[in-house]
């Protein structure tokens, strides 16, 4: 056995309860955590699908005190980050609740961060830079894809320097998420395919990824399965609650794997395209993934013909490049299927934006575990490829 302490991983969840129903449990887990008022974040897209009126409710039952904050956009902002850490020290509460997407869980994360710790959210930036312990955070997904109820990235919009930032640290990691597949049965059709598609790059990135390892490939695996076999059938019937499930369930599987293994070229390319567009995150992902598994392809074959063996592809009898072929026919028939076929210049890229997207995206923290090295130069023709 080695010791290479290269070869050493870590894994790190939140308490996950999982199946219809889980939210509920809200109120008890805040009173565990010794709430005296709780902090209850949310977007006003979720308040209008009555999930924050329906947590509410359950933390009346408590008796359990609570402000809401809802003035959180799709791309959460540092300012809105500030404005809800400066109320929760106003109303001096103790617990932070998320209900929702990736957005008001991010901005909570980032609420817990600051009301900790001081300072603005845009100086955590980067790999563990938080100090001090954040609030205990309980978080209710309200999408299967973005996984923040269960990892530690935070990913919070610079609206003045148009860029989005990562946060990556254990400290971000919620105490409790309460995954409830009902909760999604709000999202649309467009919704449910953008963050479905999110989740299988979260699979898929978090297999290839230089920290990828066996605590986290049997998660990543799962979710990638459950996601192919479901995510088409959901958006055909996004009322069918066993589907929901399935592809939540994905979701949460691509979500601890990603968390702990850490993502690639796709996150760093899609946040730097998010932040620039303030387009949906799952869709910057669905126009890049393609295009960087084609260029990962070399440098983790024996990875990627698991990813294809996975997506129900039989690779017996391929060559290699056969096997590279395939999948990405598999991944562009996947998101015409979900609807989600948009290249990056219909999307508002440009050109001349190329070369200052890929000056942000080689800085991601994402890159750092992308399979192959990637020079600024590598990313921008992998841009150039998704234009
Ligand atoms: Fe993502």
């Amino acid at each position: 056995m080695s010791n290479d302490i290269t070869n050493l991983r870590k894994f790190v969840s939140p308490e996950i309860i999982f199946g219809a129903g889980a939210r509920k449990s809200v109120g008890n887990y805040a009173k565990t955590f010794g709430a005296k008022k709780v902090f209850l974040v949310s977007d006003p897209g979720v308040v209008e699908a009555g999930w924050l009126a329906d947590i509410a409710g359950c933390l009346e039952e408590e008796g359990i005190e609570y402000v809401t904050f809802t003035q959180v956009s799709p791309n959460p902002r540092s300012e809105e980050v500030m404005l809800g850490a400066q109320l929760y020290q106003e109303h001096q509460c103790n617990v932070i609740v998320a209900v929702g997407g990736g957005s008001p869980m991010d901005c909570a994360k980032g609420v817990g961060i600051v009301s900790a710790n001081g300072k603005n959210i845009l100086d955590y930036e980067g790999i563990d830079t938080i100090d001090l312990p954040i609030p205990p955070l309980i978080f209710i997904p309200t999408t299967a894809g973005t996984s923040a109820d269960v990892s530690q990235f935070a990913i919070i919009s610079d609206q003045v320097d148009k860029v989005k930032i990562s946060i990556v640290s254990k400290a971000v990691v919620p105490d409790v998420a309460l995954i409830d597949p009902e909760t999604t049965l709000t999202m649309d059709p467009f919704l449910s395919a953008c963050t479905g598609v999110d989740a299988l790059v979260h699979a898929v990135e978090a297999f290839v990824s230089t920290g990828a390892g066996p605590l986290t490939d049997m998660h990543a695996l799962d979710g990638m399965r459950l996601i192919n076999e479901n995510l088409v059938a959901l958006v055909a019937n996004p009322a069918d609650l066993q589907l929901r499930e399935q592809v939540m369930l994905g979701s949460m599987k691509a979500g601890l794997a990603f968390s702990n293994a850490i993502l690639g070229a796709v996150h760093a390319m899609s946040h730097s395209l998010g932040g620039y567009l303030d387009l949906p995150h799952g869709l910057c992902n669905a126009m890049l993934l393609e295009h960087v598994i084609n260029f990962n392809y070399r440098d983790a074959e024996d990875r990627f013909k698991v990813v294809a063996q996975t997506l129900g592809i039989d690779i017996r009898g391929m060559t290699s490049n056969q096997v590279r072929e395939r999948l990405i026919r598999q991944v562009i028939d996947l998101k015409q299927q979900v609807g989600l076929s948009q290249k990056l210049a219909a999307s508002g890229v440009s050109m001349t934006d190329i070369p200052m997207l890929s000056e942000h995206a080689i800085s991601d923290p994402c890159i750092l575990t992308n399979p192959r090295r990637s020079s600024k130069r590598d990313v921008e023709v992998v841009y150039e490829e998704a234009l």
